[in-house]
């Protein structure tokens, strides 16, 4: 089995978690499409979903899927969405499609989040990925300073403009043996939006896709 195909074992596999007639949120990436693709075949009714990225909101509409505010909703029972890393403690690194903190928004407001990957996201410490930061554009150049002190080398992701017009850092060779605090250390720089590390709140449970079927963490 490719990746593709892990990814779509897993996209199916999520299937298990959507409760019939419930609203739903929903991530973005590669692997969450694989779920949103199974989710219009599967033909579950839905009452609606809360996306986290402008993308994710395109292909659920255009599979019939509404598309709701999560100021209208309140809390959600569940929020599907894939992952960059994962260790055994279920915390993770997102941010690879740039949709981190509308992610981070729907996480939080989710009692249940399940992440969904493949097997090649797992990882004994996380870090090897780059962790993104989402900054205002006029932090830029004074969060990438304050990052080189936390030990990381920060390199602007040049192009690249996030939903909520703000622009992207990824840092390279950061220490996270010690997420939790790396994660606060980093949301407490004036101009950052939030960064990747999902260790605060971690996933509730991962589904991974390996050659040999899914399994839990
Ligand atoms: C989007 O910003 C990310 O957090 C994605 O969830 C993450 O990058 C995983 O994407 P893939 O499923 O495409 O690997």
């Amino acid at each position: 089995m490719n990746q593709d195909e892990l990814k779509r074992l897993v996209g199916e596999a999520a299937l298990d978690h959507v409760q019939p007639d419930s609203i739903i949120g929903v991530g973005t990436g590669s692997t969450v499409n694989c779920f949103i693709e199974a989710l219009i075949n599967s033909k579950i009714p839905i009452e609606a979903a809360v996306s986290s990225s402008e993308a994710t909101t395109l292909l659920l509409q255009t599979g019939g899927i509404q598309v709701v505010d999560l100021n209208q909703t309140g809390g959600l029972d569940i929020y599907i969405d894939g992952a960059d890393e994962f260790d055994s403690h279920r915390r993770l690194i997102k941010g690879g499609g740039g949709a981190l903190t509308r992610e981070k928004i729907v996480a939080a407001a989710s009692r249940t989040f399940v992440c969904i990957a493949d097997q090649s996201k797992q990882v004994g410490v996380l870090g090897a990925f780059p962790l993104p930061v989402e900054v205002i554009p006029l932090a830029r150049s004074l969060v990438a300073r304050k990052m080189v002190a936390l030990g990381g080398q920060p390199e602007w992701r040049e192009g690249f403009i996030t939903d909520n017009g703000n622009w992207i850092l990824d840092i390279h060779n950061l220490d996270l043996v010690d997420p939790v605090k790396m994660e606060k250390a980093i949301n407490n720089l004036p101009g950052v939006v939030t960064n990747g590390l999902f260790a605060l709140r971690p996933a509730d449970l991962v589904l991974v896709a390996h050659k040999d079927g899914i399994k839990k963490v």
